[in-house]
């Protein structure tokens, strides 16, 4: 079976780390990087530290609106998917590059499997939430990493080729969790990033949702994070290229206690969080890498497509949106000042994640499909 994945953006680099070499085994692989990221830090330090291929098209579309930077991906991806003629098309999770994946095969006739598909926010001011729905709705095979996302596909009318196959990130975090358990992970970060890191000591945060870099919502994250911060306690801000861009055509300057470093690779991601005595985040990825995590997690939103990490019995994730009162409520609930460096030694010292062999069934139900000549999936998760 020959598969055409197309990849762009950081969280799908980490996503396809996983799925390659099992991809692999059994199919071929035509592996196409829209470009959607493109700095180092952003998407060239992921193929090497996750031992990613080397894509075999790379488009070198990043930057511009929503409609021209999808607009210019299927440009260039349908002579591609001609030439290639692949059995199927997959891509991942709700970027530009995922709309445009799944939409350029689609219009060929090619079948499309979307993996982490049925996730809804049920936003539509949203970009990822209008990229999700047209790439469910356009797929043969739907790969959703929840029971919640088989159950909002159903609501849809969407139920063949609906397999509950667990989480690509689940199985990476797991396998990557061993390497960083250990507290003496951070004293190298430190180092590098010339910050006074300890375990339960600072909080770390990312920030790059598209409703998050309006000025107007800058500077309200921006207060909430200042507030949060103590000297004893700062804030590691992960910036998104896009958001620091941002922040700068605003001229807004970021309060004292919140210490802006550039994105960082993935283990020091997940290093930066299993030791932080809690995440602020609006990312996805964060939001539930801190929940398998066991960190208390701040979401800067208002809404969320991950219902899991939220609200539940011992669930470390609460939304706050950009209110400054509840964020420091809920830290000072979640996280006690007095508490959390013991916190955040027993959490990781206790640490032991188990994957959900999300690539296996992915590649068993493609295969067994085009063995039988149909697009039935089966093999879900019990
Ligand atoms: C995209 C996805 C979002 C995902 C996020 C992961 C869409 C609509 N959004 O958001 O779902 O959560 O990736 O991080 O696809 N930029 C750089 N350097 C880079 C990448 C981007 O400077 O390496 C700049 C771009 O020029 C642009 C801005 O950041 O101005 C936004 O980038 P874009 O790829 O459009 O969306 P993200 O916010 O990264
Ligand atoms: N991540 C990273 N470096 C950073 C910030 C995040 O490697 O500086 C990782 C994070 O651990 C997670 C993924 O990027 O695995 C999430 O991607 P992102 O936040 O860009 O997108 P989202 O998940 O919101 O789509």
């Amino acid at each position: 079976m020959r598969i055409l994945s197309v990849v762009g953006t950081r969280p799908q680099l980490i996503k396809a780390a996983v799925l390659q070499p099992v991809l692999r085994r059994s199919c071929e692989e035509i592996f196409v990087d829209t470009g959607q990221h493109y700095d180092e830090a952003m998407a060239g330090s992921f193929f090497a530290e996750l031992g990613l291929a080397r894509p075999d098209h790379s488009l070198g579309i990043g930057g511009g609106g929503h409609g021209e930077q999808t607009g210019r991906m299927l440009i260039a991806l349908e002579p591609l998917l001609r030439d290639a003629a692949p059995d199927a098309v997959l891509v991942y999770g709700d970027t530009n590059s995922t709309l445009a994946g799944a939409l350029a095969a689609a219009k060929l006739g090619i079948p499309v499997a979307h993996v982490e598909a049925g996730l809804r926010s049920f936003d539509r001011a949203m970009p990822e939430e209008l990229n999700r729905v047209v790439a469910d709705h356009l797929s043969r095979w739907l790969f959703a990493p929840t029971p919640a996302a088989v159950a909002n596909l159903a609501a849809e009318g969407i139920t063949a080729g609906v397999v509950d196959v667990g989480d690509l990130m689940l199985d990476l975090a797991a396998r990557v969790s061993a390497e960083i358990r250990d507290p003496a992970a951070l004293k190298p970060i430190a180092e590098r990033l010339r910050l006074p890191l300890t375990p339960g000591r600072y909080l770390f945060a990312t920030v790059h949702r598209a409703e998050n870099r309006d000025p107007i919502a800058m500077a309200g994250w921006s207060s909430l994070l200042g507030a949060v911060a103590r000297p004893d306690r700062p804030v590691v801000l992960a910036l998104h290229p896009g958001t620091r861009a941002a922040l700068e055509a605003a001229g807004l300057m970021l309060p004292a206690g919140v210490e802006v470093v550039d994105p960082q690779g993935y283990r020091t991601s997940l290093a930066l969080q299993l030791h932080a005595a809690a995440v602020l985040t609006d990312s996805g990825g964060v939001q539930r890498e801190s929940a398998w995590l066991g960190v208390p997690c701040l979401v800067l939103r208002t809404t969320t497509e991950w219902v899991e990490t939220i609200g539940g019995a011992g669930s470390s994730a609460v939304l706050v949106g950009l209110d400054r009162d509840a964020a420091v409520r809920e830290l000072t609930a979640r996280a006690p000042f007095a508490n959390t460096e013991a916190q955040a030694i027993e959490r990781a010292d206790r640490l032991r994640l188990a994957g959900s062999g999300a690539a296996e069934r992915i590649v068993a139900v493609l295969t067994a499909a085009t063995a039988a000549g149909t697009g039935t999936a089966t093999g879900a998760r019990n």
